[in-house]
C-alpha cells in the first residue's frame, strides 16, 4: 500500500516535471505526448487503476482519491502549458507581422467620363437650352454626302480643304467622314423645316499627326433652317455659346472665310483665353483664337434636299470639339486625348 502511495507520489513527480519541461512552442507534439504517457488508454494511471484489484480494499478509496487528484492536476497543468504555448504563438506572429495604422491608405482610382466626352457634353447642352436637338450619321460615308451635296462636285478643288482617307481606292465612292456636315443632307432629306439639329461625332482626315493635328477628332454641326433666319441669329446663337463655354467677359468675332456649303460663310475667334488678348504664343500673338466655321447655308445645298430657297433660309456651323477643350483646360498637345494615360486622364 505504502509502496503505491509511493509510486503514485514519484510518478505525480515526474509527470509534473515533464510538463515544466516543455517551454519550447515546438514542443506542442511532446506535450500531447505526455497527455498520452500520463492519462492515456494504456497510460501511467490506467495500469495504476488495473493495479487496484490487489490492493487491500479498505485503503483503495485512498488510493482512489489520490489517483483522481493526480488525473485531475494533471490536466489541469496540461490544459495551462497548452493555453501558455498557444499565447507565446500567438505572440510570435504579431511581434513579426506588424500594421502600422499610421501609414495613409492606398487611393483608389476611380473610373471618369473622358474629357473629350465631357466636352462634348457640356457643348450639347448649351445648344439643348436653345433648342437644338441631336442628330447623327454613320462614320462611313458615300462621297455625296460627305462632298457633291455639299456643293462640293468631283474634281473642285475645294475638295482639297479635306484630306481624305478613301475606303474604296476603285472608284474613290466610300469615305471616313471627314466631318459631320453630311448629316446636315440626311436630316434635311427626311425633314421638312423646321430643322434645328446639333450633330456630335466623330470625324477622320488623312493627315500628318503632330501636337495640333490628329487623324481622328471629334466635331459638332450644328443646322438651323426655318423661315426668315439671318445671320443676326447666327451670330446671337455662336455668341451666346462661346460666353457659356468660356466666360462672359469674351470678345467673339465674326472673320469672312470660305466653305462650299455656306455664303456667306465666317470663322469664329474668340479673345485668347491665355492671355485674354494681350497675346501669346498660344494666340501666335494676334490675341484672338479660332474655334469654329460657320455660314448661311448655300441656296446650292437645298437643291440638293428639294427645299424651296425662295421660302426658307438658315444657318450652319462646325466646331471641333479638341480644340475647345484644349483652350479651355490649357492642353497643349492634341495627341494626349487619345493616349489614354491615365495620368493625363484623372486630371479632369
Ligand atoms: N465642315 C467644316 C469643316 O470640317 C466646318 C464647317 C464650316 C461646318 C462651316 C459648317 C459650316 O456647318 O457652316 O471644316
Amino acid at each position: 500500500m505504502d509502496d503505491l502511495k509511493n509510486k503514485i507520489k514519484s510518478l505525480k513527480e515526474e509527470a509534473f516535471s515533464d510538463l515544466n519541461r516543455v517551454d519550447q512552442l515546438s514542443q506542442l507534439k511532446e506535450l500531447d505526448r505526455l497527455r498520452i504517457k500520463y492519462m492515456g488508454r494504456k497510460g501511467a494511471i490506467q495500469s495504476i487503476m488495473k493495479g487496484l484489484k490487489s490492493v487491500d480494499p479498505k485503503d483503495r478509496p485512498l488510493i482512489g482519491r489520490l489517483v483522481n487528484s493526480f488525473k485531475s492536476e494533471f490536466g489541469a497543468k496540461y490544459e495551462e502549458k497548452r493555453e501558455e504555448l498557444r499565447q507565446r504563438a500567438e505572440q510570435e506572429r504579431l511581434g513579426k507581422e506588424w500594421i502600422d495604422v499610421t501609414l495613409p491608405g492606398v487611393r483608389q482610382r476611380s473610373g471618369k467620363i473622358h474629357i473629350i466626352q465631357q466636352t462634348l457634353d457640356e457643348i450639347s447642352s448649351i445648344f439643348k437650352g436653345l433648342g437644338f436637338s441631336v442628330a447623327d450619321g454613320p462614320e462611313i460615308e458615300s462621297d455625296y454626302y460627305n462632298f457633291d451635296a455639299l456643293n462640293i462636285p468631283k474634281d473642285h478643288p475645294a475638295r482639297d480643304m479635306w484630306d481624305t482617307f478613301y475606303i474604296d481606292d476603285q472608284t474613290d465612292r466610300t469615305v471616313l467622314r471627314t466631318h459631320t456636315s453630311p448629316v446636315q443632307i440626311r436630316t434635311m432629306e427626311r425633314r421638312q423645316p423646321p430643322v434645328r439639329i446639333i450633330v456630335p461625332g466623330r470625324v477622320y482626315r488623312n493627315e500628318a499627326i503632330d501636337a495640333s493635328h490628329h487623324a481622328v477628332f471629334y466635331q459638332v454641326e450644328g443646322l438651323y433652317v426655318d423661315n426668315n433666319v439671318t445671320f443676326r441669329d447666327l451670330k446671337g446663337v455662336l455668341s451666346y455659346f462661346s460666353r457659356q463655354m468660356f466666360g462672359d467677359n469674351l470678345l467673339v468675332r465674326f472673320r469672312p472665310s470660305f466653305f462650299p456649303f455656306t455664303e456667306p460663310s465666317a470663322e469664329v475667334d474668340i479673345s485668347c483665353v491665355m492671355c485674354s488678348g494681350k497675346g501669346c504664343a498660344v494666340c501666335k500673338y494676334t490675341g484672338w483664337v479660332e474655334i469654329l466655321g460657320c455660314g448661311m447655308v448655300d441656296p446650292a445645298v437645298y437643291r440638293y434636299v428639294n427645299y424651296d430657297p425662295e421660302i426658307y433660309s438658315g444657318y450652319a456651323f462646325g466646331l471641333g470639339v479638341e480644340r475647345i477643350a484644349m483652350l479651355r483646360y490649357q492642353i497643349n498637345d492634341i495627341r494626349l486625348f487619345l493616349d489614354n494615360d491615365v495620368r493625363f486622364l484623372e486630371q479632369f
